[in-house]
């Protein structure tokens, strides 16, 4: 079994085999993380390129290292260090990138549909690290990867996402894996957050935060991107807090051995209160630790790797 396309562009059109590939070999390279030398040579002499054309810290760095763990030659760049900033098209880039003859090009983008225009263009792999509010394909197989970690299966748990859902690219990519691979996803958002297609998602919704919680195997944060709102989708953030914030009350709704996840950077007080974000039920630092084993999966897999690897 391998992989049916050369980049990965989302998780839309994946089927279950290819999402256990990628977990199952996501855990042979967590081993990796274990040694003493955390570094094997299965991408020796591969470039990759991360053109990161919005700002990042967990997805830029997690494929920086997962990259150095492989032994492939890695490039930085971000679009206030390229001429992008001088008018640039991302055609024109993406063609001066490819003259360096990379093998992948990992990109984050405003732009729904940014890779996927450069798989139209680039003969690299490309890998989406987040196109405006569509996809973030990699962040949902590092979600899957840990709560499979914890409840050792994915099929038949009750998953409530809740918050920003009209701007996450990650709650489409975590609906889109959960649902293929037979989990029970509840959306919850503010009428004025939640997609006006989110039918499509083909998830449960609630505009009720309790209602989303209660009894919830896994129960998913997500960030109020401020920065894509141009105007006021709720009354104050002290309101939200009130309605939509977890705090220890609410997860006590959920199952008791709930996991409390959040794909960062989180906004304390906000959408999670600190003592929630710090505390057991809470898995958000192992969802970062767990994001480098399954970049590396996906790139080793990408380059043609097989079942065995690690
Ligand atoms: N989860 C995530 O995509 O975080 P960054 O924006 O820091 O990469």
């Amino acid at each position: 079994m391998n992989l049916k396309s050369r980049h990965l562009l989302g998780i839309s059109g994946m089927v279950p085999e290819e999402i256990t590939l990628i977990l199952d070999t996501a855990e042979a390279f967590a081993q990796i993380a274990t040694r003493e030398i955390k570094r094997v040579p299965t991408l020796r002499g591969k470039t990759v390129i991360n053109f990161f054309v919005e700002p990042s810290t967990r997805t830029r760095s997690s494929f920086e290292v997962a990259e150095k763990r492989l032994s492939a030659d890695s490039l930085n760049f971000t679009a206030s260090a390229s001429s992008l900033v001088k008018g640039e098209t991302l055609l024109d880039t993406a063609r001066n990138l490819e003259a360096m003859a990379p093998d992948f090009i990992v990109i984050r983008h405003s732009q729904p549909g940014a890779p996927h225009f450069l798989a139209r263009h680039c003969r690299s792999a490309i890998v989406n690290a987040g196109d405006g509010a569509h996809e973030h394909p990699t962040q949902a197989l590092l979600d899957a990867f840990t709560i499979r970690q914890h409840k050792q299966r994915l099929e038949g748990l009750k998953v409530a996402i809740v918050g920003d859902i009209l701007h996450s690219r990650v709650a489409r990519s975590n609906v889109l894996l959960l649902r293929t691979m037979g989990a029970d996803v509840t959306l919850c958002a503010p009428p004025t957050l939640m997609p006006r297609d989110v039918d499509a998602f083909g998830a449960r919704t609630t505009y009720y935060m309790d209602e989303a919680v209660a009894g919830a195997d896994v129960v998913m944060m997500l960030r109020i991107q401020m920065e894509r709102m141009q105007s006021g989708f709720f009354p104050s953030l002290r309101e939200y807090a009130q309605l939509y914030g977890l705090d220890a009350r609410r997860l006590g709704m959920a199952a008791k051995d709930a996991i409390v996840m959040h794909p960062g950077p989180i906004n304390r007080g906000i959408e999670i209160m600190g003592d929630v974000a710090d505390g057991a039920a809470s898995v958000i630092l192992e969802q970062v630790s767990n994001g480098v084993s399954v970049r590396m999966a996906v790139l080793y897999l990408l380059a043609g790797g097989g079942e065995d690897a690690a």
